[in-house]
C-alpha cells in the first residue's frame, strides 16, 4: 500500500525550499497581474509593449508615467497572508529561497530574508549615464515626470526588460537553488517567460518535489507532483500553519 506523504511532512523533512513566484503571489494585495487580459492593460497597451529598451528609447515620458503609476499604486499595497506565510515556513527549514520575478519588494516587506529578483525593483532606479543606483526617483515619477540622476541624465526603472540580461549571476543563483530544492513551490506564475520558467524543469530533474499553487493550469503544470488550484494567499498559509502544527507536535514527542 502507498502512503502519501502530506505535503506539511515534505516541508518538515525538507533540508532546503525553493519557491519560484510571479504577479499571482501578489494579486491579493492588490496588485493586477501581466496576463490578466484587459486588467492587465494600462491605457489599453500591453505591459510587453511598455516593458522594453525601445519603448524607453522612444518614449521615456510615457514608460516613466506608466511606472510612476505603478508606484502610487505601490504605495497602498502590503504583503498579503501568501507572503508571510514563506516567512513563518522560513522560520521552520533550514534554507528556504524565494526567486521571484515580480519587482513589488513584497517578499522583502513581508519579512523574507533570502530573496533572488530576478526582475530587479520597481522602488529602484538607475542612472541611463552614469549607472548610479537610486531610491529618490519615486516623486518625480509620482507626479508624473521623468526622473534625472545628480550628473542630470536621465533615471531608468532599476528593472529588466524583455530582452535585458538579468542582473549579474542571479540566474546561476536561482538555478542553485532550484537545482538544491527537496520542494520546489511555482506560485503565481504563468511560467511563460525565461530564463525564470526554466527553473521548474531544473528542480523537477534534480528530483525536487513540484507543487503549483495557481487558480490555473499554466505551461509547468505538466512538470508538477503536486497542483492545488488555489490562490497562493490561501493555500501557503494553510500549508504553513500544518508544518507548524506537525513540528509542534514533534516536539511535544
Ligand atoms: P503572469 O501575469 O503571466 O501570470 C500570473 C499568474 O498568476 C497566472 O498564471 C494566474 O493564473 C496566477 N494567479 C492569479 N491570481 C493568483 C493567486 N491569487 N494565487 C496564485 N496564482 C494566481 O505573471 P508572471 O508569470 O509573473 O517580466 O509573469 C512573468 C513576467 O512576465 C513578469 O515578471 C514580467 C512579465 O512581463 C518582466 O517584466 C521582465
Amino acid at each position: 500500500m502507498t502512503v502519501e506523504r502530506s505535503l506539511a511532512s515534505r516541508l518538515r523533512d525538507a533540508r532546503a525550499v525553493t519557491v519560484l513566484s510571479g504577479a499571482g503571489m501578489s494579486a491579493e494585495s492588490g496588485i493586477p497581474t501581466f496576463r490578466s487580459g484587459v486588467d492587465a492593460l494600462w491605457r489599453g497597451r500591453r505591459p510587453e509593449t511598455l516593458a522594453t529598451p525601445n519603448a524607453f528609447a522612444h518614449d521615456p515620458l510615457l514608460v516613466w508615467r506608466w511606472y510612476g503609476e505603478r508606484l502610487a499604486h505601490l504605495r497602498a499595497c502590503r504583503p498579503n497572508p501568501g507572503h508571510t506565510a514563506l516567512v513563518r515556513i522560513a522560520a521552520l527549514v533550514p534554507h528556504l529561497t524565494i526567486v521571484t520575478q515580480n519587482v513589488d519588494g513584497l517578499h522583502r516587506a513581508a519579512g523574507s530574508t533570502r530573496v533572488i529578483e530576478l526582475h530587479g525593483d520597481i522602488r529602484r532606479a538607475r542612472c541611463t549615464a552614469c549607472g548610479m543606483r537610486r531610491t529618490d526617483h519615486v516623486d518625480a515619477a509620482i507626479a508624473g515626470t521623468i526622473p534625472r540622476c545628480v550628473c542630470g541624465a536621465m533615471l531608468r526603472p532599476d528593472v529588466v526588460w524583455f530582452g535585458e540580461m538579468l542582473p549579474d549571476g542571479a540566474i546561476e543563483e536561482a538555478s542553485a537553488a532550484a537545482a538544491g530544492a527537496d520542494v520546489f513551490f511555482v506560485a503565481g506564475t504563468s511560467a511563460v517567460v525565461y530564463p525564470a520558467a526554466g527553473l521548474v524543469p531544473i528542480a523537477r530533474e534534480a528530483g525536487a518535489f513540484v507543487v503549483e499553487v495557481n487558480p490555473e493550469p499554466t505551461d509547468a503544470s505538466s512538470l508538477c507532483d503536486l497542483i492545488v488550484r488555489t490562490p497562493a494567499g490561501v493555500l501557503l498559509p494553510q500549508h504553513a500553519a500544518e508544518l507548524e502544527a506537525l513540528v509542534a507536535r514533534d516536539q511535544a514527542g
